[in-house]
């Protein structure tokens, strides 16, 4: 089973250039409260090592490239996030780790909620006990 819904952006390229657009609602089936990005991340560390109970997000690599483990805690996949006209949904309790971040990586999210730690699983363990 693949994991990984892929969100193609609307793209308005020209001879000037590209414009990718994400309208809440439309393109994405919330409401965003909250935007983050993740910059500055080293070769050879790894982020991210949770999933959110509720919380839904949209990961767009708006430059350079990561790659983004995806576990439902049955399965899990990887995607190479490398292009900034499309995004990949998070929408349900799903485990995620990202790695192989290039030197110019900035991971925006695009989040339905503010940040409430509460909402967090960090632990694994702890994370196959909610999904299962
Ligand atoms: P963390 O969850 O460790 O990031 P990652 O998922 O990439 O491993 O978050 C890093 C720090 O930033 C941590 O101290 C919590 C804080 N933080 C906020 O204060 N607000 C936010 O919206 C987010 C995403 C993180």
């Amino acid at each position: 089973m693949n994991l990984v819904k892929k969100v193609a952006l609307t793209n308005h390229c020209d001879d000037r250039g590209s414009l990718a657009v994400i309208e809440a609602g439309k393109d994405i089936p919330f409401q965003i409260k909250r935007i983050y990005y993740i910059y500055g991340t080293k070769h050879n560390l790894a982020r991210g090592f949770h999933a959110h109970k509720t919380l839904k997000q949209l990961f767009v690599c708006v430059s350079g490239a990561c790659t983004v483990k995806i576990d439902d805690g049955k399965t899990s996949n990887d995607i190479r996030l490398d292009s900034p006209s499309e995004g990949v949904l998070l929408d349900r309790p799903l485990w995620r780790e990202m790695r192989n971040f290039t030197e110019d990586c900035v991971l925006l999210v695009l989040a339905s909620e503010g940040y409430d730690e509460s909402d967090y699983l960090r632990n694994y363990e702890e994370f196959l006990d909610y999904v299962k």
